[in-house]
């Protein structure tokens, strides 16, 4: 293993710019993508793959400026395998202090089916395009796509290929989220005690979300020995996404206790980048959605809310602040209490007596049974009304 990945330390490689752009819909202009790209340096991120240059000269112009401008981000290009894809995304990347191709190709059998090469054509052009992109840069990257769904004996035979010829970044993606968490460990631990020189590289896990389980199959792999972790924010990407960065970032934190490995991603700045991300990329974050969803932290409910208001760990396993949100959001609607009614309004300069709370608590059931959710404004309207009535 080089020394950018200790035994505890994972990186996290970003490819919001590539495989999240990907999606359908997603794509960012030239200014958007330098932004982003300069907020994902900025929180952390080791390695941002910020496109896929062959694929046009807008992409391959974004990729050479990203590498330009980027801090301390490494920076890679996408490149299928061919020489021409691999020198494209050279010209792009070579302007970076840290460059890295990442080259692959689809291993499966569904895949091989495609260039229409039989498993010793495609073994000599794994070794043929590794090599000629290592001759190019020190940092080379390679991927099997469709790992998951490659004959075993085959994905040792095209790694150990890889590895010889010069990958310092062994990638494996479930490019159709078809894996369930006991098998992405499985994948990774196989591989490294049974492929030669695996001791020497890092493994990489790169998962997509059509079941779900995308976050669980990464966490998975590291704990099965993958050091770097592909990942996207907002989970953006093709179908139903890649595995969120936020997700993962925050797991390994939360829940260090049993996943004892760090990553170098400053979480505060999770929420302005999600925002941003979702902005530019026209795809609006799910309410619901883990770490980054308008209501990870919003509670309604009367006895969430009081527990709340006693001590914020009784329903919040992380806190807003750490995640870059200023409060918890205390939502008021029909489910909200007594004790969450009194708070806000005395948020809002109203102390009230318990007598007054009670009459003001049975006019404000009655609104919420009319309207979804009851804002300040509402409240000091409330609160109007019955300085009129007394
Ligand atoms: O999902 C996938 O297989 C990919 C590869 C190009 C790495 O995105
Ligand atoms: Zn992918």
């Amino acid at each position: 293993m080089t020394d950018t990945a200790k035994q505890d330390h994972v990186l996290i490689f970003d490819t919001t710019l590539r495989d999240g752009e990907q999606s359908p819909g997603a794509t960012m202009t030239h200014d958007e993508k330098l932004e982003i790209a300069e907020m994902l340096d900025d929180m952390g991120v080791d390695i941002i793959e910020a496109g896929f240059p062959i694929a046009s000269e807008g992409d391959f112009a974004a990729v050479s400026e990203i590498a330009r401008r980027a801090k301390s981000a490494q920076i890679c290009g996408l490149a299928r395998a061919n020489f021409k894809d691999i020198d494209r995304c050279w010209e792009a990347v070579k302007h970076a202090a840290r460059p890295r191709i990442h080259t692959f190709i689809g291993t499966s059998p569904l895949h091989r089916d495609i260039p229409k090469l039989n498993k010793d054509q495609m073994a000599e052009r794994i070794h043929e395009t590794v090599t000629h992109a290592r001759n190019l840069c020190d940092n080379v990257q390679w991927s099997p796509m469709d790992a998951t769904r490659t004959e075993e004996d085959y994905l040792f035979r095209v790694v150990e290929i890889a590895i010889k010829a010069g990958a310092t970044t062994i990638n494996i993606p479930d490019t159709v989220g078809y894996t369930a968490p006991r098998e992405s460990a499985d994948i990774i631990r196989r591989l490294i005690e049974n492929v030669p020189g695996a001791d020497e590289i890092i493994f990489a896990t790169h998962c997509h979300n059509d079941l779900g389980m995308a976050t669980a199959n990464s966490l998975a792999a590291v704990e099965a020995g993958a050091r770097q972790i592909e990942c996207t924010i907002n989970g953006l990407g093709e179908r139903a996404g890649n595995t969120a960065l936020e997700e993962v970032v925050m797991a390994l934190k939360v829940r260090n206790d049993i996943m004892p490995y760090q990553t170098g991603i400053d979480a505060k700045k999770i929420m302005q980048i999600s925002r941003r991300v979702a902005s530019v990329s026209g795809f609006a974050v799910q309410y619901n959605k883990a770490i980054v969803g308008k209501n990870a932290f919003a509670h309604e409910s009367g006895i969430h809310q009081d527990g709340m208001l006693k001590n914020s760990e009784t329903f919040e396993i992380m806190r807003p602040e750490d995640v870059g949100l200023t409060e918890t959001n205390i939502v008021m609607g029909k489910h909200s209490g007594r004790a969450a009614l009194r708070s806000k309004l005395a948020d809002l300069g109203f102390e009230l007596a318990d007598n007054q709370l009670k009459d003001v608590f049975v006019r404000f059931k009655e609104l919420a049974d009319r309207k979804k959710e009851i804002f300040e404004d509402d409240l000091i309207a409330l609160m109007r009304d019955s300085d009129a009535s007394e």
